[in-house]
């Protein structure tokens, strides 16, 4: 009888086990595409266990891996044009989180930033994310779910250079005259409620989309271009983990003269292969558990039932 009720421990631990750990542990892969370096960010929301980075370098064609807590929730941003002065002060053109390190240690980041944004076993179990140009945009992002199901478990991001397509006025350019090298919203270039979504305009009714926030939303449909435009950008997936790209379409991270619309097709196409193929590696791989278990279930039963004679 001792060994019926072990074996059958051993059996509910090792699929609770797996079952659990299926919920559980969330792996996010930041991959750098771009023709040059990026340095990431993360900032943990307030009251979830924070990631084992806030900040590190990620050189060309580098691939990070990261593993997050049940429900963690917090964004992921690109810092650009970074270096240390002879003091050893560390800071960034672009996304710059203000630590004076490599590491954010809490901080978030200066606007404008493009923010992969994420609260993981939110409401109904759902992880929930989008990409957002709320405050602002300097560096092409898609976020890819894989293995994860749900009736809007799709990738999201903003794929293009809109360093072109800025509006003159959210422009901000490098110091040394290389061009634009962020685009501000309107919030931040000019402060105002309506484009702010404050005071009067504090409710998704009375904060309408403006014609800036409509040049973010042409160039980048799947993205927040303002403060209420959940409907359109926000996510879900159940049990997914995700691969944040820095520049995922090659010409992205180079000056080009050709229109932004035509240059976001490639990389989803290739994006939404790569999450057809996730799904099918993580159906193998948990009908080879299944398998396992069952193999340990016949052996154990068959050992019990010897010891009986
Ligand atoms: C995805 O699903 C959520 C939750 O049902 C919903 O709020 C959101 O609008 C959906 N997003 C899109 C882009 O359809
Ligand atoms: C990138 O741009 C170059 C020149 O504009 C073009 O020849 C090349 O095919 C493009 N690559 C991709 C992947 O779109
Ligand atoms: C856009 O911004 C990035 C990041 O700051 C910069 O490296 C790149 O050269 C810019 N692209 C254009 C077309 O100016
Ligand atoms: C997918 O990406 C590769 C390079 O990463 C490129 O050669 C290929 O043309 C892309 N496929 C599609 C369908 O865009």
């Amino acid at each position: 009888m001792a060994q019926l009720t072990f074996f059958v421990s051993i059996c509910v631990l090792i699929l609770s086990h797996s079952f659990i750990s299926g919920l559980q542990a969330t792996t996010f892969t930041i991959v750098n595409k771009c023709e040059y370096v990026v340095w990431p960010g993360i900032l943990t929301n307030a009251g979830v266990p924070s990631l084992p980075t806030t900040g590190f370098t990620l050189q060309r064609g580098e691939t990070k891996t990261i593993t997050a807590p049940t429900s963690w929730g917090g964004r992921f941003w690109g810092r650009t044009h970074c270096s240390q002065d002879s003091t050893g002060k560390f800071s960034c053109l672009t996304g710059d989180c203000g630590s004076d390190k490599l590491e954010c240690s809490g901080n978030g980041a200066a606007p404008p930033a493009t923010l992969a944004e994420f609260t993981l076993d939110g409401a109904g179990g759902l992880d929930f994310f989008d990409v957002s140009l709320v405050d602002g945009y300097n560096i092409p992002m898609l976020v890819v779910p894989r293995g994860g199901t749900g009736p809007n478990c799709t990738y999201t991001g903003c794929p293009v250079d809109m360093n072109d397509s800025c509006p003159s006025d959210l422009k901000v350019m490098s110091t040394d005259g290389g061009g634009g090298v962020a685009c501000k919203s309107a919030c931040e270039a000019f402060g105002q409620p309506q484009y702010c979504c404050s005071g009067a305009y504090a409710t998704p009714d009375t904060c309408q989309p403006s014609s800036y926030s409509k040049v973010f939303k042409t160039a980048c449909p799947l993205a927040y271009s303002y403060a209420y435009d959940d409907k359109t950008s926000t996510f879900t997936c159940a049990n997914a983990d995700y691969t944040i790209t820095f520049c995922p379409s090659p010409n992205t991270s180079q000056k080009s003269s050709k229109g932004q619309n035509e240059e976001p097709t490639s990389p989803l196409e290739n994006s939404t292969m790569e999450y057809e193929g996730a799904l099918d590696e993580s159906a193998a791989s948990r009908s080879s558990c299944t398998n396992v278990i069952i193999g340990i279930a016949m052996v154990m039963a068959f050992w019990w039932s010897w010891q009986l004679f």
